[in-house]
C-alpha cells in the first residue's frame, strides 16, 4: 500500500504521446512541447502523408494551417517534439497518451446520420491495451459521447497487460483559424478523472502540465461526465448562437430590420455579450453539427424526446440557412442558373483555415450544380483535390459529373472573369482588399455579389455598379 502510493506520487511526467496528427492534435502537442522543454512530445499517426507534412523541412507545408503555428513547430520538432507512425514504440515510451483522432457521425447501422462512430476511439484503446508494458494515464481529447471514458476504461482492464490505467477527459475547445492564440492563453482548461485517490492523482500529472503557462484559477477539474457534457453542450450553446441570430437574419431580410444593427443593439447587454452573433450562411466546423447530433442521439436514448427536440432545431436552422441562401442565388439570376458560372470566393467553413469539414460552401455548391451551375473556386489555402473530395463525399453524383461542374483558380480576379455572379462563403480578409472595380469591369452584367459572410462595403460595391445582396438586411 506504501509502495503503491509512492508510485502514484512520482508520477512526474516526461514523455507524452498523442495518437491523431490531425487539426487538434497537432496544434495541441506543438504547444505542449514549446511550453514544456522538460517533456518529449510524440505525436503519431496511421496517416504516413501526413506524418511526412509535419516533418516537411518547409513549415509552410505543415497539413494544417493556423497562423503562427509554423514557427512555433519550428521551434520544438527535433528537440522535444517528434511526429512519426510508430505508433506502438510511441504508447510503450509514454507515461501519458492523448487520444486525438477523429470520431465522425456514424455513417452506417443504427445511430446512422447521428451517433459518434467510436470505432477509431476503440482501436486505439485496444492498441494501448495491448502494446502496454508500464502504467499509463489515458486522455480523451477527442469530443466523445458521455460515458465513453467507461468504455475505454473496460476494454484497457479486460485485455491489458495488467498495467493500471487511468481515463482522464481533457476535452479541447480550441477554435481553428485562431488554435495557437486559444492554446497559448485558453479561457479555461477542463480536467475530469475518476474521484479516486488515484484518479486524482492523474488528475494532478495533467494539471502539472498545463500550469507551465495557465494559472491555476483558469484550470477546471470535475469528473469526468461533467468534463464529456462540457464540451458537447459548450459546442451546442456556440453553434445555437449562430442558428438563432440566422433566425434573425430571415426575419430581417422581411421586415427591412438589418441583422448586423440588431446584433450590435443586443450583443451590447452585457447578458447576451456580443461574440458570436455574426450572421452567415451557415455554420460548418468538424464539431457543431457533430456534437448536437450525438446531444440529440443521448437525449433520445435516455427517452429525453423535448430536449432532443430542443437541440435538433439548431440544424435544422442551419441547414435551412445554407438552403436559403442558394434558393437566393437561383431566384436572384432569373431562376435559371444553367451553364451560368458563378464565382466562389471561399471554401474552407472559416478564415485562416485549410479545413473544409461541413462547410457551408460545399452544401450551397452542391444545390446550384444541381441545377447545372458552372462553380469557380477561388480559397487562399484550399485546392481543387479538396473541393472535389468534399462534394464527392455527399454522394449527390458521380466523381465526373461535379468535375464537369468545378473549377478552382490560383488566381481571384481569374475566378470571377466573366461570371454571372460572386458568392462570398468564407470571411477571409484579402476578400476585403480586392480591386472590385476591376472584379467588376470583368464580369457579365449586371454583376451579382451575394456576400453569406456580411464581408464587403456594401455602399462601395453598389457604387461601383453590383447588384449587392447580404444575408439580413
Ligand atoms: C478530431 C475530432 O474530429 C474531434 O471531435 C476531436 O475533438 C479531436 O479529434 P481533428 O483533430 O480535427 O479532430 O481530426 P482530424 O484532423 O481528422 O485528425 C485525426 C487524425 O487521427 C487523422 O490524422 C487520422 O489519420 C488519425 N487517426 C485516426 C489515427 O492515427 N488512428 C486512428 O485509428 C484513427
Ligand atoms: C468550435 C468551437 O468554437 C471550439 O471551442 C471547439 O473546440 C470546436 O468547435 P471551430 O468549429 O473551429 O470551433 O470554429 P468556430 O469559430 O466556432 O466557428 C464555427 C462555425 O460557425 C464557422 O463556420 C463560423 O464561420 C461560424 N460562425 C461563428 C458564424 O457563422 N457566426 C458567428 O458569429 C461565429
Amino acid at each position: 500500500m506504501v509502495l503503491e502510493q509512492f508510485k502514484i506520487v512520482q508520477m512526474k511526467i516526461t514523455n507524452i504521446c498523442c495518437i491523431g496528427a490531425g487539426y487538434v492534435g497537432g496544434p495541441t502537442m506543438t504547444v505542449i512541447a514549446q511550453k514544456c522543454p522538460h517533456i518529449k512530445v510524440t505525436v503519431v499517426d496511421l496517416n504516413e502523408d501526413r506524418i511526412a507534412k509535419w516533418n516537411d523541412a518547409n513549415v509552410d507545408n505543415i497539413p494544417v494551417y493556423e497562423p503562427g503555428l509554423g514557427a512555433i513547430v519550428a521551434e520544438a520538432r527535433g528537440r522535444n517534439l517528434f511526429f512519426s507512425t510508430q505508433v506502438d514504440k510511441a504508447i510503450d515510451e509514454a507515461q501519458l497518451i492523448f487520444i486525438s483522432v477523429n470520431t465522425p457521425t456514424k455513417t452506417y447501422g443504427s445511430g446512422k446520420g447521428m451517433a459518434a462512430d467510436l470505432k477509431y476511439i476503440e482501436l486505439c484503446a485496444r492498441q494501448i491495451a495491448r502494446v502496454s508494458t508500464t502504467d499509463k494515464i489515458v486522455v480523451e481529447k477527442s469530443t466523445l459521447p458521455v460515458r465513453t471514458a467507461q468504455a475505454i476504461k473496460n476494454i484497457l482492464e479486460n485485455t491489458g497487460n495488467g498495467v493500471q490505467f487511468q481515463i482522464l477527459s481533457n476535452p479541447e475547445f480550441l477554435a481553428e483559424g485562431t488554435a495557437v492564440e486559444d492554446l497559448l492563453s485558453p479561457d479555461r482548461v477542463l480536467i475530469g478523472g475518476d474521484t479516486t485517490p488515484e484518479g486524482q492523482k492523474a488528475i494532478q500529472s495533467l494539471v502539472d502540465i498545463y500550469a507551465n503557462w495557465v494559472s491555476k484559477d483558469r484550470i477546471l477539474t470535475t469528473n469526468v461526465w461533467s468534463s464529456e457534457l462540457s464540451k458537447l453542450i459548450a459546442n451546442a450553446f456556440l453553434a445555437q448562437r449562430v442558428s438563432s441570430i440566422n433566425a434573425v437574419s430571415e426575419l430581417c431580410e422581411k421586415t427591412g430590420a438589418n441583422v448586423n444593427e440588431v446584433a450590435k443593439a443586443i450583443g451590447m447587454d452585457s447578458r447576451i455579450g456580443s461574440k458570436f452573433l455574426k450572421a452567415s450562411v451557415g455554420f460548418g466546423g468538424s464539431c457543431f453539427q457533430k456534437d448536437i447530433l450525438n446531444l440529440v442521439y443521448i437525449s433520445k436514448s435516455f427517452g429525453l424526446n423535448e430536449v432532443a427536440d430542443y437541440w435538433e432545431q439548431v440544424i435544422i436552422m442551419n441547414d435551412h440557412q445554407k438552403r436559403r441562401f442558394s434558393r437566393k442565388i437561383v431566384s436572384t439570376l432569373y431562376n435559371t442558373i444553367a451553364d451560368k458560372k458563378i464565382a466562389f470566393l471561399g471554401w474552407a467553413f472559416k478564415k485562416d483555415t485549410n479545413d473544409t469539414r461541413e462547410s457551408a460552401a460545399i452544401y450551397v455548391a452542391d444545390d446550384l450544380i444541381n441545377e447545372q451551375a458552372n462553380i469557380a473556386v477561388y480559397d487562399p489555402k484550399v485546392k481543387y483535390n479538396q473541393v472535389i473530395n468534399d462534394l464527392n463525399y455527399l454522394e449527390t453524383r458521380l466523381d465526373q459529373e461535379n468535375k464537369n461542374h468545378i473549377t478552382s483558380y490560383n488566381d481571384p480576379y481569374e475566378a470571377c472573369y466573366n461570371a454571372h455572379a460572386i458568392a462570398v462563403l468564407t470571411e477571409w480578409d484579402e476578400f476585403k482588399e480586392y480591386d472590385w472595380e476591376k472584379i467588376y469591369d470583368a464580369m457579365l452584367k449586371p454583376a451579382f455579389v451575394f456576400d453569406g459572410r456580411n464581408l464587403l462595403d456594401g455602399e462601395k460595391m453598389k457604387a461601383i455598379g453590383f447588384h449587392y445582396q447580404t444575408i439580413g438586411s
